[in-house]
């Protein structure tokens, strides 16, 4: 008490330290998000503009924004409920090549900035959808799958899922996408992306630190647990 009684009234000493902390954790993390969004004389993203521009994504990403579980192929990610913000992050970063993947990049290229602020508010006011694939796992990889995600492994020093993606991995603001209810394909491809140095547009390395340190077992575990989440509507609206 004495000791917190001394920082807050040395003041701007203190502030500056406070401050400096500040912008080395969480301030990295919100700057990745807002240098995405920051074109000038954009418009807020128009959902019904945002269909229009979405025609191509159909295809893979389905009409209801519900993605595919393709089983030993490249699953397309749910986008369904995702948060705009952490869609048009994702999207800037294929088309400046921030992330790569040969699929995604050319439709990302031909979005313009108002189509991509566009198209991620359309998607995120879709209702969450189900997500497939990990219906064989047992129940010890489901087990396993449930610890990683909401307690984590100090033993392998693997942080629980939850403390970032939130309670439920139902996502947390723009910087901490849903995993829950996401295809086990998507997710597993995603940590092994991390694991294998190919995904490294995460602020601060956030997640390639933890993929690192996850056995292929251990991946196939909480893609399954995530998958198997029933949808969870956030905010109660
Ligand atoms: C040919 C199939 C295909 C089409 C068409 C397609 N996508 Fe994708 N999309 C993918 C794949 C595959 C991924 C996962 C890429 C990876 O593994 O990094 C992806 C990932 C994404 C992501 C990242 C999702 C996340 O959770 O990180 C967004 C956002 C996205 N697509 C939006 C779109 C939009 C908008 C369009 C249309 C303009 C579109 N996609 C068209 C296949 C496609
Ligand atoms: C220290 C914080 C942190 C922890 C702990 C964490 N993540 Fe993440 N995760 C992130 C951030 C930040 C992103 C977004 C990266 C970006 O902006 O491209 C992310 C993205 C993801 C994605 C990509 C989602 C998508 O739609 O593209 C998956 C899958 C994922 N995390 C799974 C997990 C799993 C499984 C665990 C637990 C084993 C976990 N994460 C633990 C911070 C974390």
């Amino acid at each position: 008490m004495a000791d917190q009684g001394c920082i807050i009234q040395n003041n701007s000493i203190g502030e500056t330290v406070m401050s400096k902390r500040i912008l080395g954790g969480l301030g990295l993390l919100l700057g990745a998000g807002l240098s995405a969004g920051s074109a000038l004389a954009l418009e807020p993203g128009d959902p019904q503009r945002g269909q229009a521009a979405a025609a191509t994504c159909t295809a893979c990403h389905q009409a209801n924004g519900s993605g595919m579980h393709v089983p030993g192929g490249e699953s397309w990610p749910r986008l369904a409920g995702q948060d705009a913000g952490y869609i048009e992050k994702q999207l800037h970063d294929f088309k400046s090549g921030r992330r790569q993947n040969a699929s995604m990049m050319p439709f990302a290229t031909m979005l313009d900035d108002q189509q991509i602020a566009d198209v991620a508010a359309y998607y995120s006011q879709m209702e969450i959808t189900p997500a497939s694939g990990g219906e064989e796992a047992s129940d010890a990889v489901m087990a396993r799958g449930e610890q990683l995600a909401n307690r984590g492994d100090w033993d392998d020093y693997i942080v629980s899922c939850s403390s970032c993606h939130g309670p439920g991995g139902t996502g947390v603001g723009s910087e901490f996408p849903g995993v829950a209810s996401q295809h086990a394909g998507y997710i597993s491809a995603q940590l092994h992306a991390w694991k294998d140095g190919e995904r490294s547009n995460d602020p601060q390395n956030l997640m390639g630190a933890i993929a690192k340190r996850m056995s292929d077992d251990d991946i196939a575990a909480v893609s399954a647990w995530y998958a198997r989440q029933a949808p969870v509507v956030e905010g109660g609206e």
